[in-house]
C-alpha cells in the first residue's frame, strides 16, 4: 500500500504492517523522484524495475528531455536554437562546462581541441591488428579502451584538471580514430588531421581524402555534419551513458568507461539503429512494399520492428528527428535524391496514421533519417554508428565527470530478485 504526503511517500508492507516513509525530491523539470535509498534498511524490500522504466539513477544538471512535449534542452538551451545558432565545438563547451563560451573562450577551446587531434603513432600499430573487415565499432571500442595505456599521465580521476584534459583528448581524437577505423577497413593509408580545418571539415577530410586525390570540403556537407553532431551530443541517462556511469562508478579509468559506452551504443535498440534503418529501408526496397512491412512490425508473432521508430522517453516527435528530416532534404537536394528517402517518407506517413503506432505513441526517432544523410554524403552503412559515437563522446565524458565530482557518488551495484534453485546438495 502506498500513501503520499506532500513531501514524502509512505509504503506499507501489508504482510507485516511495517511502514517506511521516503522523501520526495523535487526536480527542476520532469517528474519528481522518491528517494528509496533507505527502503531496504527500513522494510527489507528492494525495488524491482527491469529496464529502469521508473527509476532515476542519478541527479544530473546536463540535459533535460520532455518526452510528451518532444523537447530537448542542453544545459537549459533548446536543441533547435543550438542547432541553428551554435557550432558543435561551442555545444561541447556548453555541455562540459555548463555555459556557452564567450568569443575568446570559444576560440581557445577550438584551439585546444584542434591542436590535440593527432592520435599516438603507436595506436596505428594497434589498429593494424584488426582484420580489415572488423566492424568499425569493434575497432572503436578497442582503440578507445587502449588509450588508457597511451595517455596514462592524466588519469587521476579525483583531479578535475586531469578529468578536463581527458575530455579534451577524447573530443579531439575521436574523429581521427573513427576516420582511421574507416581507412583501415578499405586498405587506404590513414589521413592525418589538419588543425586549420573546422572540426567537421577535418573529419570529412580524414574520411574522404587520399594522398593521391585532392578532396574539397563541401560547405553543405560540413554544415550538415556539424549540426548532426550537435543533435547527437547528449541525451541524459540513455543506455550507453548509463553504461559509462556504471563502468566509471568503480573508479575505472575514463577511457575504459567510454569504451563500455561505445559497446553499449552498438546495439540495434540504441545507436546501432541508424545502421539497421538503412538495412531495413533497403530490404523494403520500394514504396509498394511499405504496407507489408508495417503489417510485419505490428505482428506480435514476427520479431521485426520498424527500426528508427519508438523511444523509451519520447512519446511525441523526437525533436532531433524533425531537425534531421530538414537536413536530409537539404543534403539530398544537393547530392541527388535517394529512392530510399521516398521509402522512408512513405513509411513514416503510413505508420503515423496507423492505430497500432498512434496508440503506442511510436514516432520516428533520431536514427530514422540520419542514415539517409550519411549515405548521401558517402559514408558506408557500417560507419553510421561510429558517427553517433563520435558525437556522443562529449555527453559520455561530461556525465562521467559529473558523477565523479558528485560527493554522493557510490559504486553502482544493483540488487536482484533471486528466482533460482533453493539450496541443494551435490
Ligand atoms: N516497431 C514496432 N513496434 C514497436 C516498436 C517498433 N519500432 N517500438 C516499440 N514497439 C511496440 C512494442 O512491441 C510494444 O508493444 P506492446 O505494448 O503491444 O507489447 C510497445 O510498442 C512498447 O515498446 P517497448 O519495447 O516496451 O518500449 P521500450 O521503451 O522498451 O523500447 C525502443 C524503446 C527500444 C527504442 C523501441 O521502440 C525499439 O525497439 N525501437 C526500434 C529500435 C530503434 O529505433 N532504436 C533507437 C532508439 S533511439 C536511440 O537509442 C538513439
Amino acid at each position: 500500500m502506498t500513501t503520499t504526503n506532500r513531501n514524502s511517500v509512505t509504503f506499507t508492507d501489508n504482510r507485516t504492517q511495517k511502514q517506511g516513509e521516503f522523501p520526495i525530491l523535487e526536480s527542476v523539470y520532469g517528474d519528481d523522484v522518491v528517494d528509496i535509498a533507505a527502503m531496504n534498511r527500513t522494510l527489507n524490500l528492494f525495488s524491482y524495475d527491469p529496464g529502469f522504466v521508473s527509476t532515476a539513477s542519478c541527479e544530473s544538471a546536463i540535459t533535460y528531455l520532455d518526452g510528451d512535449k518532444g523537447e530537448l534542452l542542453y544545459r537549459g538551451y533548446p536543441i533547435e536554437q543550438l542547432a541553428e545558432r551554435s557550432s558543435f565545438l561551442d555545444v561541447c563547451y556548453l555541455i562540459f562546462n555548463g555555459e556557452l563560451p564567450t568569443l575568446t573562450e570559444s576560440k581557445d577551446f577550438e584551439n585546444i581541441i584542434m591542436t590535440h587531434s593527432l592520435m599516438h603513432e603507436n595506436l596505428k600499430v594497434f589498429l593494424q591488428g584488426f582484420r580489415y573487415d572488423s566492424h568499425p565499432m569493434a575497432i572503436l571500442a578497442g582503440t578507445v579502451a587502449s588509450m588508457a595505456g597511451f595517455y596514462h599521465d592524466k588519469l587521476d580521476i579525483h583531479n578535475p584538471e586531469h578529468r578536463m584534459i581527458t575530455a579534451h583528448r577524447l573530443i579531439s581524437k575521436m574523429p581521427t580514430i573513427v576516420a582511421a577505423a574507416y581507412k583501415h577497413s578499405i586498405g587506404q593509408p590513414l589521413v592525418y588531421p589538419t588543425n586549420s580545418l573546422s572540426y567537421a571539415g577535418n573529419f570529412l577530410n580524414m574520411m574522404f581524402s587520399s594522398p593521391c586525390a585532392p578532396y574539397e570540403i563541401d560547405p553543405v556537407a560540413e554544415k550538415a555534419m556539424d549540426v548532426l553532431f550537435i543533435l547527437h551530443a547528449d541525451h541524459e541517462q540513455n543506455a550507453s551513458t548509463s553504461t559509462v556511469r556504471m563502468a566509471g562508478s568503480s573508479g575505472a579509468n575514463p577511457y575504459a568507461a567510454v569504451s563500455a559506452g561505445i559497446s553499449c551504443l552498438w546495439g540495434a535498440s540504441h545507436g546501432g539503429a541508424n545502421e539497421a534503418v538503412l538495412t531495413m529501408l533497403g530490404e523494403i526496397g520500394s514504396v509498394d512494399n511499405v504496407s507489408k512491412y508495417v503489417a510485419k512490425a505490428k505482428d506480435k508473432e514476427d520479431p521485426f520492428r520498424l527500426m528508427g521508430f519508438g523511444h523509451r522517453v519520447y512519446k511525441n516527435f523526437d525533436p532531433r528527428a524533425k531537425l534531421i528530416k530538414g537536413i536530409a532534404d537539404e543534403v539530398l537536394a544537393k547530392y541527388g535524391n535517394d529512392p530510399l528517402m521516398e521509402v522512408a517518407k512513405r513509411l513514416e506517413e503510413v505508420a503515423l496514421k496507423d492505430e497500432y503506432f498512434i496508440e503506442r505513441k511510436l514516432y520516428p526517432n533520431v536514427d530514422f533519417y540520419s542514415g539517409i544523410i550519411y549515405k548521401a554524403l558517402g559514408f558506408p552503412t557500417q560507419m553510421f554508428t561510429p558517427l553517433f559515437a563520435l558525437a556522443r563522446t562529449v555527453g559520455w565524458i561530461t556525465h562521467w565527470n559529473e558523477m565523479i565530482a558528485d560527493p554522493k557518488m557510490k559504486i553502482s551495484r544493483p540488487r536482484q530478485r533471486y528466482i533460482g534453485h533453493t539450496l541443494r546438495n551435490m
